[in-house]
């Protein structure tokens, strides 16, 4: 039995994170520059796309570049850039034919914009794709999206347009770049690194964590298939007992 065959259809984890790593780590493994590692990224980027569409799955986020990924050397910085530009040029076709619709999250307008009209174009593209609702989150960190969220409650306060009372759990979902977006069920993180990097962090409150030591640029649909597996094996219990949950 394959291990697509062992995923039970009524239990799929409707959206699923990826934390994207170890593209560096396995270019220098192999005497390459990091750079080649990203240049791989793509093909596990693609079969992973695919490979979640074909099952069913809703909503799938990728942390592409972050915040904190402005402090790399900046030849690696433009080398990501290029990439990012060639491959949405090269896959937007691809992403129609799979039916998928794209947006982004992050600080888009610190992107070059280059990168900006590409992805704009891009989503405009595929906006009326039905399936899989793929989201990149670029020049993205969840701190920086919290910070925006209390700073855009705040003038609403201020023009007198909500009370302070009224802020709630929900309120401060909405005022995020998720806001229209399921909470994931699901985060998996590649290269054996054991921490969440500023991504998701409210919206990550009650998700199942994933951690493989495969590098990003060896992760394949059969690895998100593996991950789906294991995630529908536990038990999830959103601060309730076993007990509780059966009856
Ligand atoms: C983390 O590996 C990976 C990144 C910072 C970039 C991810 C980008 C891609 C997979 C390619 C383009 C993406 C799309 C959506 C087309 P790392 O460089 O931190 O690896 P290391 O920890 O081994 O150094």
């Amino acid at each position: 039995m394959s291990l697509k065959d062992k995923i039970i259809e009524n239990k799929l984890p409707s959206h699923i994170a990826i934390i994207m790593d170890g593209n560096g780590r396995w270019a220098a493994l192999q005497g390459k520059q990091r750079v080649y590692g990203h240049e791989n990224g793509v093909e596990s980027v693609r079969s992973v796309i695919e490979s979640a569409g074909e099952i069913g799955i809703k909503y799938l986020t990728l942390y592409a570049f972050s915040t904190e990924n402005w402090g790399r050397p900046q030849d690696e910085i433009n080398a990501l850039m290029g990439l990012l530009v060639e491959s949405i040029a090269n896959e937007t076709e691809n992403l129609k034919e799979n039916k998928v619709k794209l947006r982004v999250i992050g600080d888009v307008k610190s992107l070059p914009l280059e990168v900006q009209k590409k992805l704009e174009w891009s989503i405009n593209e595929l906006k009326d794709s039905p399936g899989l609702n793929l989201t990149i989150a670029l020049s993205y960190s969840a701190r920086w999206e919290i910070t925006e969220a209390i700073k855009n409650i705040a003038i609403q306060v201020k023009e007198g347009l909500i009370d302070p009372d009224e802020i709630t759990d929900e309120l401060i979902s909405k005022n995020l770049t998720t806001a229209d977006l399921p909470d994931p069920e699901l985060l998996i993180r590649t290269s054996g690194e054991n921490r969440i990097s500023n991504f998701l962090l409210w919206q990550i409150a009650y998700s199942e964590l994933y951690f493989t030591s495969k590098l990003w640029p060896d992760f394949r649909g059969e690895d998100l298939f593996e991950a789906i597996c294991n995630y529908q094996n536990r038990e999830r219990r959103f601060g309730k007992t076993s007990q509780q949950l059966v009856s």
